[in-house]
């Protein structure tokens, strides 16, 4: 199966981007399932579930999460239910929604999804991604040997450790949350797809997304500024990843990195 994981989508930019680019890159490249991660679609810091229905629309079939997972009001929660709505499986257990989900495809093969949250400089506090994933991976193994690995996570060594733990039991760990596209796409020696990190899809000309005036201040000065999402540029990144259906081992993963003209502007 051909996979497309697309990262973190942010703001209207972003939005943009998905609606603008994404029907189309799923016919040219046969695309058969597409995954995003929509924890910052909502201006920089959340999804809800109306963008979520307009994300569906455009062709992606699941959604990940992450640290702005629960960056929205409580009322909004509920489409956090939906079965292709996930969020960082390694949150203590009692909150809404959950971590993991196996999405068929319309010929009726299976992929399994796992959404995880590194802890190094972000959530010291979670439970371990490495020990709650590998268990999440082993019940979802039961069904299907192609899992796709969201893991959120700043420290880039956490991210290449997860892979390797992992490696040969997925299909592909693909890191998200730096919004900074990394170029070490490979496939690890027991089968598993990995990129440190797939980017961000929006405002190129930001500092990860934000302003980079308000990001500049805040440096400059040590105290609290607004950020708000740039309006300047826009940039799809993603990878796309092929899986052996059998096997679940990855045959080969590509970096995208397209900067988007608006058709309509
Ligand atoms: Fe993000
Ligand atoms: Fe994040």
């Amino acid at each position: 199966m051909r996979l497309l994981f697309i990262g973190d989508i942010f703001s209207s930019i972003g939005r943009r981007v998905l609606a603008d680019r994404l029907p189309a890159l799923l016919e040219e490249r046969q695309i058969d399932v597409c995954v995003a991660n929509g924890e910052n679609a909502a201006g920089g810091r959340g999804l809800t579930g109306n963008i979520w229905k307009k994300m569906r629309k455009y062709g992606v079939t699941a959604v990940t999460g992450g640290n702005h997972s629960f960056s929205i009001p409580d009322s909004a929660y509920r489409f956090m239910d939906e079965p292709m709505v996930l969020r960082p499986h390694n949150f203590p257990p009692g909150n809404i929604g959950k971590g993991t989900a196996i999405c068929t495809l319309p010929d009726g093969r299976l992929l399994g999804i796992v959404n995880l949250q590194g802890r190094t400089f972000v959530h010291e506090a979670l439970d371990c991604p490495f020990r709650t994933g590998l268990a999440a991976v082993e019940e979802l193994r039961e069904q299907t040997p192609c899992i796709l690995v969201d893991f959120h996570a700043e420290a880039t060594s956490e991210k290449g450790a997860l892979a390797r733990f992992l490696d040969g039991k997925v299909s592909a760990v693909v890191g998200t949350h730096t919004h900074v596209q990394t170029a070490d796409e490979r496939i690890l020696p027991c089968g598993t797809a990995f990129i440190t990190d797939a980017g961000m899809t929006g405002p190129e000309d930001s500092i990860i997304g934000m302003k980079h005036d308000q990001v500049i201040r805040r440096f400059l000065l040590q105290t609290h500024v607004r950020f708000e999402p740039s309006e300047s540029g826009a940039m799809l990144n993603a990878v796309i990843i092929d899986i052996d259906d059998a096997s679940g081992k990855a045959l080969a993963i590509e970096r995208i990195f397209e900067r988007v003209t608006f058709s309509r502007e």
